[in-house]
């Protein structure tokens, strides 16, 4: 598949699902972003059926363009074996399949961070960028993506690394500032323990933090002391489907 200049990327998530055709160089979209509710209880029928509509829209466009897929869950050999905002009744299921049969092509299946990651690496803050780069996302929860020299090492789940006790999403992701109506320099303590938990853990070279709050990373970035360097995503919204797409031709 490898030569194909542009592909097909849908990032599902707990509250819509989005998708674009993607030119694999630049890593731009070539087509609007479209995207639809995700529907009621993230069900798995109901996420393939609105997956469907989305993927033949932009498959008119161009039909012969591979298709990637990222999900907020941990994904082995196609089989989801977790389900963040999105229902229990994924877990355990062969979702590659199920989507390759509603869609009747084949399809690249990529947890959501592990996506977004690839994404800063290839078109965005990690470009050219050698050595270990850990992406991470703040959003509901925190998703993370390994990547070393280039290459994605899927599904560390670094959003559930246990400190102090805690599943450290629960404390640190960007829905606990909200829950707990966090002022930006308290949220920026429980993103220190967070950032040198794993500063200690992987000595990085470069971590990367996307997710909608990216946008404001001056009111937190900031207040951040770290060795690592700490920088905000290229690529908010469309990081998902500009990595999905990616990895789609990368097999
Ligand atoms: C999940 C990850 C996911 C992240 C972002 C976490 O709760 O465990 O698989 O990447 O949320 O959606």
């Amino acid at each position: 598949m490898s030569g194909q200049k542009h592909a097909i990327g849908i990032d599902i998530g707990g509250t819509g699902i989005k998708g674009g055709l993607v030119d694999l160089e630049t890593g731009e979209l070539l087509s609007d972003r479209i995207k639809l509710p995700t529907p009621e209880g993230g069900e798995p029928d109901g996420i393939v059926e609105v997956t469907k509509k989305i993927v033949d829209q932009l498959a008119a466009e161009e039909p012969d363009a591979p298709v990637g897929i990222c999900f907020p869950a941990i994904v082995s050999h196609g089989v989801t074996l977790s389900a963040a905002n999105v229902s229990k009744k994924w877990i355990d299921l062969h979702a590659e399949d199920l989507f390759e049969k509603s869609l009747g092509r084949d399809i690249h299946f990529v947890n959501d961070a592990d996506a977004a990651g690839y994404a800063e690496t290839s078109f965005g803050a990690a470009k050219g960028k050698d050595g270990l780069v850990i992406m991470t996302t703040l959003g509901t929860g925190i998703g993370s993506a390994l990547i070393y020299d280039g290459v994605l090492i899927p599904n560390a789940e670094l959003g559930h690394l246990e400190i102090d006790g805690h599943d450290a999403e629960s404390r640190a992701a960007y829905s606990a500032k909200e829950r707990e109506d966090m002022s930006w320099e308290k949220w920026a303590k429980r993103l220190q323990k967070y950032y040198s938990t794993l500063e200690f853990l992987f000595t990085p070279d470069l971590f990367i933090v996307g997710g909608g709050v990216s946008k404001n990373y001056q009111e937190f970035l900031p207040l951040l002391d770290l060795k690592t360097p700490i920088v905000p995503a290229v690529h908010r919204n469309n990081a998902g489907i500009l990595g999905a797409a990616a990895l789609a031709v990368k097999g």
